[in-house]
């Protein structure tokens, strides 16, 4: 294949504060949810005392080790990173009216870094973790104050990094508080489905809030929203599998409709009447909402099938996202099943769908490394995944899609957001942690650093069809 990838594609890769800066609670951080969830955004949710155990209270050490992690994602060629900001920092109980000052100063320094090397960032505003102080004291998303907060801090961060930042995402995988409230939108476990809802549309209304703060204070700035692009096919082709696999995929698709179109779409009004579920939606929110997204984001790292049999259904039920598996395809080690081609049909579908620029912010494949006694690390199995999936984006390029990028997941071994493990591994850098917390946090290239490397200074020339 040769010169698919335009000129300005931005190549990179994705990480989030609370899977790699640790320092959890220095210069002035408050709690976040995250940190209350020690085993993951799937585990207890747990109260914190002193002596307590999670992986990512240090993580990978990023906070102080950022310099020399921006060096090697420099010297793979990067022209973008995906970062996230911790709210925490920044208003370490979500409620305050004065920033912290000691958390805008280590993203100045964060974001100098990356100029240095040319490597614009792509920064996310919430990565599946809030101030934990707005869960406790105000409910979470489920209070319509906590718009007001969320706005306060967006304003904080355009109006300090409106020179350095350019490109923004409001909040990250939107569409996962159907499946994990206190993650999501700050709501307890078992949460009905009208709490949960209402928290949606509170949050949905702060992002459009925060679209329009962004456009008002950068105008050269571009922000997008982000899904988990979590494409369903029907199990089989009966009709009754087909219009089960519309419905399912509209659950996620709602998110992308609000935050493109600027209102909710036509088919909720029949979900919200059978589920017995009335939204306190103001004129206001209304006028608010209209303020769409630039650009449209999500992660991809498979599919799944839905099924209108009950017997099917079931079987799913332990499996990620209750998807039923797709007898054609082979999973990865933590069950994620891998679809390459599923990457060109979404692209295809969203842009149908939309007709807006798309960014693939999140793709890789979780897997357990192994160090050889000469200390290489010949992680194959991750080159052929990553190039499978950017062979399928020069597809869907060709196909005539808009797409602004890509940045894998986890370019550096990081925390695992579903178990907070670290031996899941996604890195083109291997870090030296377990998930016990041993290990010096040493650096080390892997083969797939050098693939990735080739991969962009060929502009994706060398992929393999
Ligand atoms: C996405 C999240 O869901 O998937 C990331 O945005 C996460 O935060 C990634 O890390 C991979 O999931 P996991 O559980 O393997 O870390």
């Amino acid at each position: 294949m040769s010169s698919i990838f335009p000129e300005h594609f931005l190549w990179g890769g994705a990480i989030a504060a609370n899977q790699v800066e640790g320092a959890y609670l220095d210069d002035g951080k408050g709690l976040s949810t995250s940190d209350l969830q020690p085993q993951g955004i799937f585990g207890d949710i747990k109260a914190r005392h002193s002596g307590d155990f999670s992986l990512k209270d240090v993580a990978i050490d990023f906070y102080h080790r950022y310099p020399q992690d921006i060096a090697l994602f420099a010297e793979m060629g990067f022209s973008c990173l995906r970062v996230s900001i911790a709210w925490t920092r920044i208003f370490p109980q979500g409620d305050e009216t004065q920033p912290n000052e000691a958390g805008l100063a280590f993203y100045d320094r964060l974001f100098d870094e990356l100029a240095r090397y040319g490597i614009q960032p792509l920064v996310t505003l919430s990565h599946y973790e809030m101030p934990y102080g707005l869960v406790q004291n105000h409910g979470g998303w489920g209070n319509r104050q906590t718009i007001d907060c969320f706005e306060r801090y967006a304003r904080t961060v355009f109006q300090r990094y409106q020179h350095k930042v350019k490109l923004w995402l409001t909040f990250n995988e939107i569409n996962m508080s159907l499946h994990e409230p206190f993650t999501g939108v700050g709501l307890a476990r078992g949460s009905e489905l009208p709490a949960i809802y209402q928290a949606i549309h509170h949050q949905l209304v702060a992002s459009a809030r925060a679209v329009k703060a962004c456009h008002d204070i950068i105008p050269d700035a571009r922000i997008g929203n982000m899904m988990l692009g979590a494409l369903l096919y029907p199990l089989t082709c009966k009709p009754q599998d087909v219009m089960e696999s519309l419905h399912q995929n509209r659950e996620w698709l709602f998110f992308g409709d609000v935050q493109v179109r600027g209102a909710y779409p036509a088919y909720m009004r029949r979900f919200f009447k059978e589920k017995n579920i009335t939204l306190d939606i103001t004129e206001q929110d209304r006028l608010d909402l209209q303020s769409t997204v630039d650009f449209i984001s999500f992660s991809y790292y498979m599919t799944g099938c839905v099924s209108a049999d009950e017997a099917e259904v079931e079987k799913a039920r332990a499996n990620i996202l209750n998807m039923v598996p797709n007898p054609y395809l082979e999973s990865s080690e933590w069950g994620w099943q891998i679809d390459p081609e599923g990457l060109r049909y979404l692209l295809n579908f969203l842009y149908d769908r939309y007709q807006k620029p798309l960014f693939i912010v999140e793709n890789g494949l979780g897997a357990r490394d192994n160090i050889e006694a000469d200390g290489s690390i010949n992680d194959d199995y991750r080159i052929k995944y990553l190039n499978d999936h950017l062979v399928q984006v020069g597809e869907a390029i060709e196909d005539g899609v808009d797409v602004l990028g890509y940045t894998c997941w986890g370019p550096i071994d990081l925390v695992s957001a579903s178990k907070a493990e670290i031996s899941k591994r996604y890195g083109f850098i291997y870090v030296d942690r377990d998930d016990q917390g041993n290990g010096s946090l040493e650096r080390k290239r892997k083969k797939s650093f050098f693939w990735y490397q080739s991969v962009i200074s060929s502009k994706g020339d060398m992929l393999k069809k």
